[in-house]
């Protein structure tokens, strides 16, 4: 008999489920699971779900098909999905019905049950559905579970969950829950601990996470828990994920540029350029306050990259509204757009709204958006030919094993020639770049 069990573990979506898998993870071991990358080896198979455009979810149900000739060849198998899409009633049936052998689900609520649960699945033969709905509860902060991380040299750490925000297009405010903040001292605490064992990026994270602090028995602002987890000393960058314009504020850019250790990079999703749009959206801002936050930030760190996502083809949107997302996108000249094609969320209020576009309409405004980013994008990066940038080693390159990848301080990557028998993953580098692309940088490593 062998005496190690493994658990085979594929992540779906955003950093927040990166960050959950990690837990997943951890406390797996408590129950002694070893990882494995090796499917056919597993005993234990969880799929993390995400549920904000239908391709992910259709992304994470076709992979689970793939699991049934593997349960049949192994009926001992133990196969589960969590996360974002089974917290959804309709998603969480459908599992029931037509995936007879996923024998457990646990919704984005459950973290700190999840060794019971385990020990309850494993103990049975059972199906077993472990969700709560966020209407009767507004959630559970995960406070001194195992994490098993990653990476050494990089680290998430997640500083509120939830959302209260109801854009009118998303679907985590139900998948999700209430805005919920962990006390700052025990963030810091971590924080401190991961840069005191070597790690040299933290990325904090949270939906919203400039509405962090607002629950908490004594408020505090995001802006103020940056400027307290900044008095660590050490050589280390501090990143943040996401953040909404309508909460972004003066005293955030301030500290930010204030201290040389935060990223200078802002991810700040203007979504459309439409005040129309922006308004059936709920999104609380204009085209022009949000080119005001722009101007702020580049005001206090010109050297600043901003990114941003954008949503194509919302219901009702008009060729004038899309001209005017393509004029923000000009003004604002981003570094990086993520751009998403609406996709219908069941239950959501856009989701009723009349108004979806045709397919040609969604096909040539994404590729007149796409064409102008790239635009934008590489006339930025060319200004940055002939400089050296200091950037976080992150191993070989993806596309090329003769390159090595690195982040710089504004998040940007860069390709550099892999030197001879030298291993830098983790490490700082001075590279001197030769040449821009839209989303990337070349360059050499200084001596
Ligand atoms: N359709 C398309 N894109 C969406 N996003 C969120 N919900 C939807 C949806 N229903 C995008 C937004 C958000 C990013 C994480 O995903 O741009 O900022
Ligand atoms: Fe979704 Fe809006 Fe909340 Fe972001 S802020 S998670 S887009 S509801």
């Amino acid at each position: 008999m062998r005496s190690n069990r493994f658990v085979y573990i594929r992540t779906f979506g955003c950093q927040q489920n990166e960050a959950d898998s990690e837990t997943i993870l951890g406390i797996c071991e408590t129950r002694g699971f070893l990882p494995t990358e090796q499917m056919e080896e597993a005993d234990l198979i969880l799929f993390n779900t995400c549920a904000v455009r239908e391709h992910a979810e259709l992304k994470a149900l076709s992979t689970t098909g793939q699991l049934k000739h593997l349960k049949e060849k192994n009926p001992a198998l133990k196969i589960g999905l969590c996360g974002c899409m089974v917290q959804q009633e309709h998603r969480k049936e459908d599992v029931k019905n037509k995936y007879p052998y996923v024998d457990f689900c646990f919704g984005t609520n459950m973290m700190p049950r999840l060794g019971e649960i385990l020990d309850e699945v494993l103990s049975s033969s059972k199906r077993r559905f472990y969700i709560e709905d966020y209407k009767e509860n507004p959630g559970a902060i995960c406070e001194g579970l195992p994490v098993e991380r990653k990476f050494s040299y990089k680290a998430y750490v997640s500083i509120m969950y939830g959302c209260n925000n109801f854009c009118t297009y998303c679907i985590v405010p139900y998948v999700r829950g209430r805005e919920r903040s962990r006390e700052p001292e025990k963030i810091v605490n971590e924080v401190e601990k991961l840069i005191r064992s070597g790690c040299k990026e933290i990325t904090l994270l949270g939906q919203n996470v400039n509405s962090y602090g607002k629950d908490l028995p004594s408020p505090l602002s995001f802006a103020e828990l940056l400027d307290r987890i900044c008095q660590i000393q050490g050589d280390y960058v501090v990143k943040f994920m996401t953040s909404h314009p309508k909460d972004a504020t003066l005293a955030l850019f301030d500290v930010m540029a204030k201290y040389p250790q935060m990223e200078r990079h802002f991810h700040l999703p203007i979504q459309s350029g439409s005040d129309v749009i922006l308004k059936k959206m709920n999104r609380h801002y204009t085209a022009k306050d949000f080119f005001a936050l722009c101007d702020a930030l580049r005001e206090r760190m010109p050297e600043i990259a901003i990114t941003t996502d954008i949503i194509v083809g919302f219901p009702g949107e008009t060729e004038e509204d899309f001209r005017q997302t393509l004029a923000a996108m000009e003004q604002c000249r981003f570094d990086g757009v993520f751009s998403f094609i609406y996709s219908p969320r069941k239950g959501t209020p856009a989701a009723e709204l009349p108004g979806r576009l045709p397919e040609e309409v969604l096909k040539d405004r994404m590729a007149r958006l796409l064409e102008l980013q790239q635009k934008i994008a590489t006339e930025n990066n060319e200004k940055l030919i002939g400089k050296t940038l200091r950037a976080l080693c992150e191993g070989e390159s993806k596309t090329d094993a003769a390159f090595l990848s690195a982040r710089t301080d504004s998040g940007k990557l860069i390709h550099f020639p892999k030197p001879e028998g030298e291993d830098l993953t983790g490490q700082y580098v001075q590279i001197k770049i030769r040449e821009a692309r839209a989303i990337m940088l070349i360059g050499e490593k200084q001596k």
